[in-house]
């Protein structure tokens, strides 16, 4: 049954966000992702939108999907973008094998929203970055400061959640990136235009793991 819902999921995931894209995700994937740089690993690459705002210059890129078809667009969109130096993988975000400290950047753009378990998540790529290494983030979270949408993610949590395939309306995600030990100045509340009013409520930044 899942994997009817993921086939579906992947196959009409970048036409459904397609709006989104234009209004203002695009734009925010590539101010953030220009700035990585050095040994770099995507969790939750999905059909490998942020593929093309990578700089030239990034030494490698993992990226990691681990639903079958999500990864089966993920692989067509790397050998398209001729990016040599990208690999994709096939691990969740709890646990990902690369020993300790391997990367410079980590990526998660709308993925803490969907992993099983957010906080064994955030403590792996804790644990992948090098020390003053930089975690870099779009997400969609419980909307700070307005109970009345809090009150609509509350209600449509479990309903989304089956649709979108374990996605979540109601984490607090900045809270839970701060808990994970990272330096959060960087951190930025964002409206995510042209979405549903659910998830309109983003974070976006870079969190920075102390040296
Ligand atoms: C909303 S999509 C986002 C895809 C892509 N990152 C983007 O920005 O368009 C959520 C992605 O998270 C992936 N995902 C779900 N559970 C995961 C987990 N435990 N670890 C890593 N990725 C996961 C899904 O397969 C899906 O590709």
């Amino acid at each position: 049954m899942l994997s009817v819902r993921s086939y579906f999921f992947a196959k009409f995931y970048d036409a459904t966000m397609k709006e989104v894209e234009e209004a203002c995700l695009g734009a925010w994937r590539a101010e953030l992702l220009a700035k990585t740089a050095g040994d770099v690993l995507e969790i939750g690459a999905g059909t490998g939108v942020n593929i093309s705002y990578y700089p030239p210059g990034i030494r490698r890129l993992i990226l990691s999907e681990p639903d079958r078809n999500m990864r089966e667009r993920l692989a067509q969109r790397v050998e398209e973008s001729g990016i040599e130096q990208a690999t994709v993988a096939d691990s969740g975000a709890e646990l990902i094998d690369f020993p300790a400290a391997s990367f410079d950047c980590v990526v998660s753009t709308l993925v803490l929203c969907s992993v099983k378990d957010q906080s064994a998540s955030l403590q792996e790529i804790y644990r992948l970055l090098r020390p003053g290494g930089a975690f870099f983030f779009i997400e969609h979270v419980l909307a700070e400061d307005n109970p009345r949408i809090i009150r609509w993610q509350k209600f449509f949590n479990p309903l989304w959640n089956f649709m979108c395939c374990g996605c979540h309306l109601t984490r607090d995600t900045a809270e839970a990136i701060r808990q994970t030990g990272f330096q959060t100045d960087q951190l930025e509340r964002v409206i995510v235009e042209s979405a549903p009013a659910v998830i309109q409520s983003g974070i976006m930044g870079i969190a920075i793991k102390p040296a």
